[in-house]
This record gives C-alpha cells, structure tokens and sequence, in this order.
C-alpha cells in the first residue's frame, strides 16, 4: 500500500476489471489498487458475469467473499483436469517499463511487489494466468526500479539469507509488525526482509540470485511477467501492452 490516488487507483482497476469476459477464472491480486478490481468485478457478478477468482491472500480472498465472487483454491484452478487461470490482475509497490509501450517499442515491465508481504503466492497466480495485468497509478513509476526489496524468508533460515544479501550488496531489514511486538508473519508463517539494493538497473540478474539463496521462500521482483500495465490518472488511463 503506497501514496497515490485512490481515484487513478479504481480507474486503474476498474480499467484492468473491464477486459474480464464470461467463464473466465481471474487470479485476484492484493493492495488497493487491486481491491478497486474486485470490486468492480463483484458488480459485474451481481449483474451476471460468470467467473471464478483465485486469491493471492488472504485480504483478497475476504474481499472476494464479501463481493460475491466465486473461488476455486489454486489446486482446484490449475492442473490435469482444472481450467487454468485466464488472467490476473494485481497491483505492484513499482514498475519500471523498458520502451514507452507504444507498438514497436520494447515493452519489459519489472516489479517490484510485496508491500503486502502477499509477493509468493501472488507470483505463483501471476505466473501462471495466461496474462498479468499490472495496476497502479503514476506514483508507481519509475525509469529504475531502487525500491527494498521485500524478501520471503524461512524463520529459522532470517540470518542466513540476511548475511547472503549484505554479501552482495544490500541491506536487509526485517520487517515488523505495527500492531504487535514483533515481526510481520506471512500468510505462510514465514518472515519478510526488506533488502535495500540502490538502484536495480539488472533486476533479472538480482532475482536470480536471490531465487538461488537458501533460505529464501520468494522475493518481489517480478521480471518478465507482466503482459499489460494499466496506468489510471486522474483523468484516465494509459494502457502499456506487449
Ligand atoms: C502485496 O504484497 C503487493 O505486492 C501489492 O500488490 C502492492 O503492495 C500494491 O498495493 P497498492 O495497490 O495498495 O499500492
């Protein structure tokens, strides 16, 4: 969850919300430029669109239930026999588009998620829809990407990976809970470290290297996944595509 308006926010979701068709199973992203998305799905139900969500968290899956989405769990959405997950629509804490987006430009969004700490199991749903589209407002912009990086990591595991992220360059933080004494716990049970890097100008190099440490769950730089972002202002809305 981050600055920005909450009306280029719901023009983002709503934008995102509007390329949705009948049958369609839709992975349900989390933050609340995604929660404009389910909202505006939830009334599209009410008025008789015919879908099934999958939700990244447990926030999502609270709001989808009180929106009168349907839900398959990612087991019931993917497999042998499943249908698969159509697309999915989540926000991002930064995005940095190579090329401007305009047809025969380079289009290679990398992001930065897991401002909610909901980054693994929102990049399994991401993953594996058949197309990502990214929402969020101007405030998620950036030419680089240089946010921390939010670092999923087993509790037993947190200095390890802590001394493997100091060892190439970043500066980790765990991440503590406001409302308790103590650390964030993830709807996995596990721990979060934020991993300042400076600016990431090579972010699919830095994934892998943090994919490779022992110890790591799942970190939020997302490379190569995204296939639209939609950008609301306050006046509209920019669509970035492949
Ligand atoms: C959750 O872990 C994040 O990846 C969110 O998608 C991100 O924090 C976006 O939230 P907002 O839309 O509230 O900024």
């Amino acid at each position: 969850t981050s600055g920005g308006s909450d009306a280029a926010k719901r023009r983002a979701g709503e934008s995102a919300a509007g390329t949705v068709d009948d049958g369609d199973v839709v992975g349900l992203g989390t933050g609340s430029t995604a929660a404009h998305a389910i909202r505006r799905l939830g009334e599209r139900v009410d008025a008789g669109l015919d879908i099934r969500g999958v939700a990244t968290s447990f926030a999502s899956r609270e709001l989808a239930i009180e929106c009168g989405i349907p839900l398959l769990d990612l087991d019931e959405a993917v497999g042998a026999d499943a249908p698969g997950i159509d697309l999915a629509i989540d926000g991002a804490d930064q995005v940095a588009v190579g090329g401007t987006g305009d047809a025969g430009d380079s289009f290679a969004p990398a992001l930065i998620k897991g401002g909610g700490a909901a980054h693994a199991r929102e990049k399994l749903v991401d993953a594996t829809a058949d197309r990502f589209l990214v929402v969020a407002d101007p405030s998620k912009e950036a030419a680089v990407l240089d946010r921390a990086v939010p670092v999923e990591v087993l509790a037993s595991g947190r200095s390890v990976v802590a001394e493997a992220v100091r060892a190439v360059g970043g500066e980790p933080t765990l991440r503590r809970a406001e409302r308790k004494d103590g650390p964030v716990v993830t709807d996995n049970g596990n721990l979060v470290l934020d991993c300042a890097f400076g600016d990431i100008p090579e972010p699919a190099a830095l994934a892998t290297t943090l994919s490779t440490t022992p110890g790591v769950v799942e970190h939020g730089i997302f490379v190569d996944l995204a296939d639209e972002v939609h950008v609301g202002t306050t006046s509209d809305v920019r669509v970035l595509t492949r």
